[in-house]
């Protein structure tokens, strides 16, 4: 009998990518995807939900070629996917009405105004684990409906549909048919109640959007539909797995039990603990998230979103043109013993978690006459992790827990200075795994289990693999001293208005 796989698409942010794993959690081969991204107005970022869709179908195909693997051989399809991003499609023809709108897009930034001013801060946080921002769906989806021509009066007759991007991905590959999301996906939309998971209606009510346009919610790893035979060579493979992509890395670091954290390195870093079945209301700028649902439990997460982390990486070398690739910053940020008292504060789109300023905007301070592009290099990668231990301090406060260890993910995680530099300032051991696709790999558990590829969560969490521990190098009064300069140059950018 030839080998069964498991496969996971990952719809990111800036690519689509199809990952084939076998039963050992290892990956077998992979295919990527770029989209692209539409930038019509300053603090807009939209998506073609089409070209969405035909990225995923391209990679399905590409990954399967090389791998020289038949779809017979798919055991399961796991998804996971960028959250918040908000797509409407008609439901007679499946055409999106507008655009995708991005996690990251700004611009309905006026209607969550008008919310914080209606009163309504307390009602959305007690309800939905969120604060009002326009990184949440809610929003998104109302402005479709009140700036797309008529679309309002189709979503109050029944005829739109609204999805993340696993929705969207679901209703594709099983040809219209099924419209569903998962507990982790819906947790982000602004409309879930995350203690009686169920859409909310008052919450409905002030977001002025009609129940009928919803998906049902389901749990993370259950078999939701097959794929149409046309999308898969001829196959109808179980569609098994669904979480949201930072939520797919926590179960895929194997983060199962309470107090374990995982930080993904990306566009942006997601910090996440696993709180248990127990939701933790945050006291301290995080949000109160799902996990995801298995086995007919749910899990909460605490979460730390840091909205620029890589992008500012990017911005040295495609704005600033001061490194060639990314690789390079290591090399630059070693020359130097420090930062010599440089601090860089990317707030480009203002600050996020434990923030949450939107006015905001980047800055660098301490900058003297000896100031050298290695300084300003190694400014930007401590960023990282001083941004990462604002969220990783607010958790442990919120929880009561502290932190034992750092497990990390995501692109930036191959830079061994900025690891090092990580463990130093949480003065915590940071570990990298063998397998970094953990997002991929969540998905791919979460599907796994659905079909018995994979017999529970115990024989996953014995497949996670270190690969390398970086341990503290700092004694505690050089790592306050540092710190401490870092939350004065935080305090300065969000003075300066
Ligand atoms: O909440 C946004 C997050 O899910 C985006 O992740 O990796 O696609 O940038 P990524």
């Amino acid at each position: 009998m030839s080998e069964k796989f498991i496969l996971s698409l990952d719809q990111g942010t800036t690519s689509s990518r199809a990952i084939l794993f076998n039963h050992d959690g290892e990956i077998v081969e992979t295919a990527q995807r770029e989209f692209e991204q539409f930038f019509q107005k300053p603090g807009w970022v939209e998506h073609d939900a089409n070209e969405i869709w035909t990225s995923i179908l391209a990679c399905i195909s590409e990954v399967l070629r090389k791998a020289d693997a038949d779809p017979s051989q798919i055991a399961g399809i796991g998804i996971t996917n960028q959250r918040e991003t908000t797509v409407v499609w008609d439901k007679h023809t499946g055409k999106p009405i507008y655009k995708a709108i991005v996690w990251q897009s700004r611009q309905t930034e006026y209607i969550c105004r008008e919310l914080d001013e209606q009163g309504y801060h307390d009602t959305i946080r007690d309800k939905t684990g969120l604060l009002i921002d326009p990184y949440f769906s809610g929003t998104k989806v109302k402005w479709i409906l009140d700036n797309v021509e008529g679309a309002r009066e189709k979503a109050e007759k029944g005829d739109l549909l609204f999805g993340t991007m696993d929705t969207w991905v679901v209703y594709k590959l099983s040809g219209g048919k099924t419209h569903i999301t998962d507990y982790s996906n819906a947790a982000r939309t602004l409309m879930f109640n995350i203690y009686d998971l169920k859409w909310d209606d008052e919450l409905l009510d002030i977001l002025t959007v009609p129940k009928n346009m919803l998906p049902e919610v389901r749990q993370s790893s259950e078999v939701y539909a097959n794929t149409v035979d046309y999308h898969f060579f001829g196959h109808e493979v179980p569609i098994a797995g669904i979480a949201g992509d930072q939520q797919a890395a926590l179960f895929g670091q194997a983060c199962f039990e309470e107090g374990m954290v995982k930080n993904t390195y990306g566009t942006g870093n997601f910090v996440l603990m696993n709180t248990g079945e127990k939701p933790i209301q945050s006291e301290h700028g995080l949000l109160t998230t799902l996990g995801w649902g298995v086995d007919g439990k749910v899990e909460y997460a605490l979460e730390g979103s840091i909205f620029v982390t890589g992008s500012a990486i990017q911005w040295l070398r495609d704005g600033l043109r001061i490194v060639d690739d990314a690789q390079q910053t290591e090399q630059f940020a070693s020359k130097v013993e420090s930062t010599d008292g440089v601090y860089m504060v990317p707030a480009f789109v203002g600050l996020g978690s434990p923030y949450w300023d939107s006015d905001a905007r980047g800055a660098v301070f301490g900058l003297t006459r000896g100031t050298t592009k290695e300084h300003f290099i190694r400014a930007t990668l401590e960023s990282l992790a001083y941004q990462s231990k604002d969220v990783v301090d607010a958790m442990i406060k919120d929880s009561g827990i502290d932190l034992k260890t750092l497990r990390v993910d995501g692109g930036a995680v191959r830079n061994d200075f900025l690891m090092q530099f990580q463990s130093n300032i949480l003065g915590v051991p940071v570990e990298r795994p063998v397998v970094q696709e953990t997002t991929a790999l969540g998905a791919a558990y979460l599907a796994g289990l659905a079909v018995g590829y994979w017999k529970d969560k115990e024989e996953i969490a014995k497949q996670w693999k270190n690969e390398k521990t970086f341990t503290n190098a700092f004694d505690e009064e050089k790592r306050d001293a540092l710190y401490d300069g870092w939350k004065k140059a935080v305090a300065s950018t969000r003075t300066f208005k």
